[in-house]
């Protein structure tokens, strides 16, 4: 499974591209509101993140018509090679996917809350499709349920599209995403960082280092 971190926060990117675990990110116009004042404008932070990423970046598309999409699209793609554009899950949206398919720019069809939506976006051609499983939840239905769903459709019809899954609000939705088979988690910092930690191997450094500790001087190197 692919690792995308969901963040426009350098620091945040640095700090995980560096275990070389990060296979892209995905940021959304929440995510870069967040980082005002840091960049002269979205351009620059974007062609920031793809610097050091070097891998799929999705940067969101705000128009509400197809035209309006395509033309962000066009001005989004020249930032970088790994721009990946994401798109709302509207008519329109689909609309624009289409003629971006056409000229070779990638999209990410975000705000999917349904199989049938990621059916019909796979249809369009979309490169990507962003299920929100955490919004999900929080209305007490069963978000990776849908999950489920669209990898078995996508798998009886040969699909292209991938799947990545999104708004994970803590690591047993990457486990459980995994288990189905998602091509793609998008996850947020603090849940990413808590995947690494667990506290029997904090304690088994510690017990290894204090029983070194007793024969260092013997076992010198
Ligand atoms: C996905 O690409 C979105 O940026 C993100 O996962 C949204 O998650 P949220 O529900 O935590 O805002």
């Amino acid at each position: 499974m692919k690792i995308f971190l969901d963040t426009a926060n350098i620091e945040q990117i640095k700090q995980m591209c560096e275990l070389g675990i990060v296979d892209g990110v995905t940021t959304n116009p929440t995510l870069v509101a967040k980082e005002k004042g840091k960049f002269n404008n979205l351009s620059e932070l974007i062609s920031t993140i793809c610097d050091i990423v070097k891998g799929p970046v999705s940067v969101e598309a705000i128009s509400d018509d197809a035209e309006g999409i395509v033309s962000e699209a066009e001005k989004f793609s020249k930032i970088s090679k790994y721009i990946v554009v994401k798109v709302p899950m509207t008519k329109e949206g689909l609309k624009a996917v289409k003629i971006l398919s056409g000229k070779n720019i990638k999209t990410n069809i975000t705000l999917i809350f349904s199989a049938n939506q990621a059916l019909l976006a796979a249809k369009a051609g979309a490169d990507y499709v962003s299920p929100f499983i955490g919004r999900l939840d929080d209305i007490s239905h069963e978000g990776m349920q849908i999950i489920a769903d669209i990898h078995e459709i996508f798998s009886n019809y040969a699909f292209n599209t991938e799947i990545i899954v999104a708004s994970i609000r803590h690591p047993l939705h990457v486990v459980e995403a995994a288990k189905i088979g998602a091509g793609v988690a998008t996850i947020p910092f603090d849940v990413l960082d808590k995947m690494f930690r667990h506290p029997l191997t904090d304690m088994g450094i510690e017990k290894f280092k204090a029983d070194f500790e007793k024969v260092k001087e013997e076992y010198k190197i």
